[in-house]
Parts: C-alpha cells; sequence; structure tokens
C-alpha cells in the first residue's frame, strides 16, 4: 500500500506546462488533464481481465477516446453517455462488451438506444428486466446486486444497503432470475458495486456476497464485476489501497467460482474516481482578497458551479498556489477558499455540514493563480449554470503539448434553447 504523493502549496507547471501559460492562453476558470496521469493509473489495473472505466466520472470525448487507446472498455448509466462511448469510437458490442449501459431505470429513450445499437445491459431493478425482456427477448443482461450493505466516503456515495436505491435486492435474485428466464434473457454476469471510496475491509464481504449470489445464479455466469469505489488518496495523511491485494481478493473468488462452475469466468473491474481523480486539475484566478472578522479569504473566479465535491461532500482537494510572477519563496498564511457565487457555501475549504475551514497556503494576491488537484473525477461533469457561469474550457496535456478539448461555453450557448414567448398586448 504506497502512500499519497506529496502535495505541494506552491506550483508552477502542470504535465510540463507553466499554469501561466494555460490560464493565460486558455483563460479561467479552466480544467487541465495530465494524458500521462491517465494512462499510467489503467495500467496499475492490468491484472484484471477488463477495466471498464466509469465515464461518470469525467466523460469529455478526449478522454473517452485516450481510455478507449488504452484498451479499457467503457460503462454507460443514460442514453448521451452511450452517445459519447460511441462518438469516441468505443464499438456497440463485442466480447467482452465494450460498452455497458448499468442502470436502475431504463427511461423510454435509453430502453430504445440499447436494443437500437444492441448496447449490453447491466439491470438494477426488477422492472428493467420485464420492460428489456419484453422488447428484447433472448438477449443477455448482467445482474446490478445490492448485497445489503454497503460502504462510500459520504453517506450520499453509499451504494448498498436498504437505504440505497440502486440494484438488486440480494433477497430478491431468486424472483430477478424466474424473470429473466421467462423472456429467455440470458444472465451472464453479475455485478457489485456498494460504494465510491471502499476499503479491503468491506471488499472481503463483498466477495463473499458475490460467491453467494453467483452460486445462486449457476453456470450461466461467465463475468463477474467488482463495480468501482477505488478510492485515490486526497490528503497526505491517506494511502492508496493495496491493489494486489484487493486483486487477489476478487481473483480468488473468480477462481472458486470457476472450480464450481467448470468455465472461465472473466473478472471485471469499473473504476471511474481511480482513472481521472489524479490527471485533473482546476485552475482559478485570484480575484480579490478580503478579511472577514478571523477569516482571510481568497475569492477566485471557479466556484461549485465547477467543482461541486466540496459543497456536496465537505470533501477536500489538495490546493496549491501558482505565483503569476513566478517567485515561489512566499511565506504561509492561513486563508479560506471562495468563489465567485451568489452562495454563501460557495466555498472550496469546507467540511461536511458546510463548516468553513481554513488551509496553509502561500501568500498570495489578486492575479495569483489557484490550483486544485485531484479534481479530475466528479469535477467538470457535475458542473453547473447556476448564476449563469459557463461551463469552462478543458484542456488536456499530451507530451507537454496542449488540446483544447472543450471550449468555454458563450452566452449564446447558455441561452440557446430559452425562447421568450411573444405576448399579444390587450391594446393590441
Ligand atoms: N460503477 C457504478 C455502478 C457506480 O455507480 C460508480 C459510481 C462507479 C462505478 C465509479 O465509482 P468510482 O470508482 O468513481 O468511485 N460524485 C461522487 C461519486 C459518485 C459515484 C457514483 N457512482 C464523488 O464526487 O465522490
Amino acid at each position: 500500500m504506497s502512500k499519497a504523493p506529496s502535495f505541494p502549496t506552491i506550483t508552477t507547471e502542470i504535465a510540463g506546462v507553466p499554469v501561466t501559460d494555460l490560464a493565460k492562453r486558455f483563460g479561467t476558470p479552466v480544467y487541465v488533464y495530465d494524458a500521462a496521469k491517465i494512462v499510467e493509473r489503467i495500467e496499475d489495473l492490468r491484472a484484471f481481465d477488463v477495466i471498464r472505466y466509469a465515464q461518470k466520472a469525467c466523460s469529455n470525448l478526449a478522454i473517452l477516446d485516450l481510455v478507449r487507446r488504452c484498451g479499457a472498455a467503457v460503462d454507460t448509466v443514460s442514453t448521451n453517455e452511450i452517445r459519447r462511448a460511441l462518438a469516441a469510437g468505443f464499438q456497440p458490442h463485442g466480447n467482452p462488451p465494450p460498452i455497458v449501459y448499468t442502470a436502475d431505470i431504463f427511461d423510454r429513450e435509453s430502453l430504445q438506444v440499447v436494443i437500437d445499437h444492441d448496447i449490453h445491459v447491466n439491470v438494477g431493478s426488477p422492472d428493467m428486466i420485464d420492460q428489456y425482456g419484453e422488447v428484447a427477448p433472448g438477449r443477455n443482461i448482467t445482474m446490478r446486486i445490492n448485497p445489503g450493505f454497503g460502504h462510500g466516503h459520504s453517506e450520499k456515495t453509499n451504494t448498498g444497503g436498504d437505504h440505497s436505491k440502486h440494484g438488486i435486492w440480494h433477497e430478491q435474485l431468486d424472483d430477478c432470475l424466474r424473470r429473466a428466464d421467462q423472456w429467455g434473457l440470458g444472465v451472464t454476469g453479475l455485478h457489485m458495486h456498494i460504494g465510491s471510496g471502499t476499503d479491503l475491509d468491506h471488499l472481503k464481504d463483498v466477495c463473499v456476497a458475490m460467491e453467494k449470489a453467483a452460486l445462486t445464479a449457476g453456470r450461466t455466469i461467465t463475468t463477474i464485476s467488482a463495480g468501482g469505489g477505488l478510492p485515490i488518496p486526497y490528503e497526505e495523511d491517506e494511502s492508496y489501497i493495496d491493489l494486489t491485494e484487493y486483486f487477489r481478493l476478487w481473483d480468488e473468488t473468480r477462481k472458486r467460482l470457476e472450480g464450481e462452475f467448470g468455465h472461465e469466468v472473466t473478472l471485471e473491474i469499473e473504476p471511474g474516481r481511480y482513472v481521472s481523480a489524479e490527471s485533473g486539475y482546476l485552475i482559478a484566478e485570484i480575484r480579490a482578497v478580503k478579511r472577514q472578522g478571523d477569516n482571510l479569504f481568497y475569492l477566485v473566479d471557479g466556484g461549485f458551479n465547477n467543482l461541486a465535491r466540496p459543497i456536496l461532500y465537505g470533501a477536500y482537494h489538495p490546493i496549491a498556489i501558482a505565483p503569476a510572477d513566478g517567485d515561489t519563496a512566499r511565506p504561509l498564511e492561513e486563508v479560506a477558499i471562495g468563489g465567485p457565487l451568489c452562495e454563501s457555501g460557495d466555498i472550496f475549504t469546507q467540511e461536511e455540514g458546510g463548516y468553513v475551514s481554513k488551509r496553509s497556503l502561500p501568500v498570495a494576491g489578486v492575479g495569483d493563480y489557484l490550483v486544485i488537484q485531484c479534481a479530475g473525477a466528479y469535477g467538470s461533469v457535475m458542473g453547473s449554470n447556476y448564476n449563469s457561469k459557463p461551463m469552462c474550457a478543458e484542456v488536456l496535456v499530451r507530451d507537454e503539448q496542449t488540446h483544447l478539448i472543450r471550449a468555454r461555453q458563450t452566452f449564446e450557448d447558455l441561452v440557446r434553447n430559452e425562447a421568450i414567448p411573444s405576448v399579444v398586448a390587450a391594446t393590441e
């Protein structure tokens, strides 16, 4: 289990490109991704037969293209995520399926799209089985099982247990297998994702639950998926999960099932955060420095419209200053970091519950930049247009070359689908 990297509080470059150049060229706020980090993280997981990237973490087409070129498959949770996967060059079907649709419901459009493109479906509710069987009898499906317990970095990211809406409740597996039979749907795989930010103790329980469920489903099972949830260290006192041990536990489960079934069982993993979090940086410019009683605030031009994890979960992200003048010898001071939005919760340094906390950061002023690290997962994808802020630009750095992979939204983009009804005045 390796320790977290050290997170510098002052930084001048990202993947070999000066932060000041990135900010001046692409404007701020801007997301910057280091392609090499994504490649490295996928390589870490090569022991698994299939690495299925959970694109909900970061679904920019260029990131999907990169992941595909690394030989990974992709998970999708909506119609447009399926379309993104297709647009990035993933084949709709194959063995193993390059694209899987995992959800707890079919909206009417997604049901049509999985049928039209023959996308493999991982069902998370009994109703999905009936709705799919009715229109596509004879196809194969995977079942996402809720084993009755879960674990996450926040209650909001715990996806197992009876308070969670996710997955087929473990006690209903028999009933769901019968439903699948009635429609002639083959159940070829089982999947368990108990939450984001899991640990090895919980994993052992998941492996036991998976084995039990697979034995209930029987010999039609040819794939088991460990789901996602691999944590990454966001703070220096955190560590990477022991991947060798993680793989060993799953591999033993797989081997026992192979012995039982007498055929090979493919082992999948479905990480989102592990693949993209550390590659991403949000750069914002400091636009105001103000003292409010005991608190000194740096106010930057990016807010929870760009990175919502702090306000949603009290999530901690490492933060560094990138000095505009290149002067890296600055004393430290205790500061809170806020964004531009007209809402008190627009604070990057906060704990769950909304309490403002402080960071020890180098003294900085208007015109210096702030670099929020480990922001490549659930960053840009959870951005919004609150306060009519545009979705910001995204840039990919590969071999020290910068590529604009998403242009900043314009005002015209924002209002494109809005309309003012024509009103006939009473006097006309
Ligand atoms: N597979 C399934 C079925 C999932 O529901 C998820 C995440 C993943 C894979 C990927 O999990 P990961 O490896 O990234 O932990 N917005 C939250 C995370 C929500 C995750 C939802 N499902 C956050 O910012 O922490």
